[in-house]
């Protein structure tokens, strides 16, 4: 995919608003220099939810949400980084600069992807034509509406059809393999992959065929046939029929997640569009992330075996870390020998959703009842400390916020210990407690929130990054947060941003996390008076200097002066007969 230019990004946040942005959307009201609301991600009843536009940045003292315009947008409308900008480039009536020109160079797949485009077309042609294919979707209850819907086709026996078809060259042979059409037989022979089976295309996201899977149509094996990995299709990554149901439904206000083709196709078929199917594979961290870039509730639906129990477990692992406020998981389990095709067959829409409403149980009650069930609770100490080992480490997943928290209330609860015991084993501090600044003397925490002092000041006064030179020797230094205030320096003289626009320049920057974290404190105490705020950062790049020459002088005495180099030594002599001055 072409990338677009950090440049623009940079451009399109400086100029955007964040709380244009963010008030055409939540109802904010001024409050001092700030604006304020109910939270969007939270529920709450009075407001914590701040907006800066000095900062260009949001945060939620609630549940600790925070961020950026276009890392608001993302959270909010739930978009991915791209179309983030998009939608904020529309706003303002921008358009979006691609690097790198048309479609060649775009995607360097655009010849695979062709051809898998193609050969879908051609196993529709062939599902029209061969009347035992068309007969058995007829006899599975699939419309040929929902067939094209899904773009399901035929492959016919033989197997060349696909070379035949193409009247391949050896370098359209060797695409077809690449995109995983044909396979290798004795002696390097190519072959077709798939042969008298009912085709399903896989689309991505943007609705482009990258894999495909093929039934049989009677009990050979086996039953399913997909396609291999290829540079295109990658089985964790994506989710069959995602993209079907993002073009029926938008945004759905939840996904179902079942497990077979014929599943996802079945259930639009009855009117359910918002499925999509694991492809037999244990769901993975990104297909859960792709999930809720769409929505915000999933709901897990699982044979009731005890595969189905393990493959719920292990889902369960992959979303825990993604379970931001606002988000939702469910679980749901079927009766013996039955799936989510035979049931909404059998019973149909309605019923299938009311079962859902019925029977899906929250995630952390599915966590709680598993644990229970692998530590045979009875209420013992011994029991109960050995179901807490057990769910502290997946409790830690979940990301900070109120539903963790609330999570955290049902854990303890559950457990029967006392919250505070609880908490003192395992939980990492609130947001609110790491904000503050660390109370302790010791010179070296000193010296760190003497520099973050001096950064957090430069954030919010970006201007102040031309008034003064700093000692270069600051670039290299391993004393922690002298570099980054030397980078930010750097930077800011060029370019001198509000904090938000800053945090999206640093978006793929190690830097992140630190700027992320310093954006979350509160305001430093401050001046209206642009003199006494000069006078300020001095002192404060004074103190840093007075500090700097402190931690290097330790360091370099804590190593043989034989074994310095001649500019340590120099530095060294340097730094101890100045040692005295402030
Ligand atoms: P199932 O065996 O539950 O099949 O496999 P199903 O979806 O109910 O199929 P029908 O109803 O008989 O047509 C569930 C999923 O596991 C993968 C497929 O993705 C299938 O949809 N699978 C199954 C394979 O990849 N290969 C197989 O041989 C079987
Ligand atoms: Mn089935």
């Amino acid at each position: 995919m072409s990338r677009i230019p950090q440049s623009f990004i940079d451009d399109l946040v400086t100029r955007a608003d964040i709380v244009d942005v963010v008030g055409s959307r939540v109802p904010l009201k001024k409050k001092g220099k700030e604006y304020t609301a109910c939270c969007p991600f939270h529920h709450e009843k009075s407001p914590s939810f701040f907006v800066s536009p000095e900062k260009q940045f949001y945060h939620c003292f609630g549940c600790g949400a925070h961020g950026t315009v276009l890392g608001f947008l993302m959270a909010h409308d739930r978009l991915d980084f791209v179309e983030a900008i998009e939608t904020l480039a529309g706003q303002m009536g921008m358009e979006v600069p691609r690097e790198g020109n048309n479609t060649t160079q775009e995607n360097p797949h655009a010849p695979l992807l062709g051809l898998l485009d193609e050969c879908s077309k051609y196993y529709q042609g062939e599902l029209k034509r061969t009347p035992k294919a068309i007969d058995y979707l007829k006899q599975r209850g699939v419309s040929g509406e929902i067939a094209v819907t899904f773009g399901l086709g035929y492959a016919p026996g033989g197997y060349d059809t696909l070379e035949r078809t193409f009247n391949a060259n050896d370098a359209t042979r060797d695409q077809l393999k690449r995109a995983g059409m044909l396979s290798e037989g004795e002696q390097g022979r190519l072959y077709d992959r798939f042969r008298e089976r009912i085709m399903f295309p896989i689309h991505d996201r943007r609705g482009r065929v990258i894999a495909f899977g093929g039934r049989v149509l009677n009990d050979d094996k086996p039953k399913y046939l997909n396609s291999p990995e290829t540079p295109l299709f990658h089985k964790g990554a994506g989710l069959y029929g995602m993209y079907e149901a993002r073009k029926a439904l938008g945004r759905p206000e939840r996904l179902i997640v079942v497990e077979g083709y014929m599943d996802v196709v079945m259930l639009a078929q009855h009117g359910v569009r918002e499925a999509v199917a694991t492809l037999g594979t244990a769901v993975t961290r990104e297909q859960v992330d792709l999930m809720y870039r769409t929505t915000t509730q999933v709901v897990f639906c699982f044979d009731g075996d005890e595969a189905g129990q393990r493959a719920a477990w292990r889902a369960l692992e992959s979303t825990l870390p993604q379970l931001r406020d606002g988000l939702d998981a469910r679980f749901m389990f079927l009766p013996d020998g039955e799936d989510p095709d035979s049931l909404v067959r059998q019973e149909g829409a309605d019923a299938f959703r009311a079962r859902i409403q019925a029977e899906a149980v929250s995630f952390d009650r599915f966590l709680l009842n598993e644990l229970d069930r692998q530590t045979e609770q009875d209420g013992s100490p011994a029991a109960r400390a050995k179901l807490k080992s057990l769910a502290m480490p997946l409790f830690q997943l979940m990301p900070e916020g109120t539903l963790k928290d609330l999570v955290f209330d049902t854990l303890a609860k559950h457990i029967g210990t006392s919250v505070t015991r609880l908490q003192n084993t395992g939980r990492a501090s609130k947001p609110s407690e790491s904000s503050r600044p660390p109370s302790t003397n010791t010179p070296s925490s000193t010296r760190q929130s003497a520099i973050r002092k001096a950064i957090l000041y430069l954030l919010y006064h970006p201007e102040l990054a031309s008034e003064y030179e700093l000692d270069p020797a600051w670039a290299q230094s391993t004393i922690p947060g002298f570099a980054l205030l030397s980078e930010l320096i750097n930077t800011l003289r060029v370019h001198p941003m509000p904090l938000g626009v800053l945090l999206e320049h640093y978006r793929d920057s190690p830097q992140l996390k630190t700027l992320d974290a310093l954006a979350c404190l509160p305001a430093p105490q401050d001046s209206d008076d642009e003199q006494v705020r000069q006078s300020m950062w001095q002192d404060m790049l004074n103190h840093l200097a007075t500090a700097y020459s402190r931690e290097r002088l330790r360091e370099l005495t804590a190593q043989p002066f034989d074994q310095l180099q001649a500019h340590e030594r120099h530095e060294l002599l340097r730094l101890s007969s100045t040692k005295n001055t402030p």
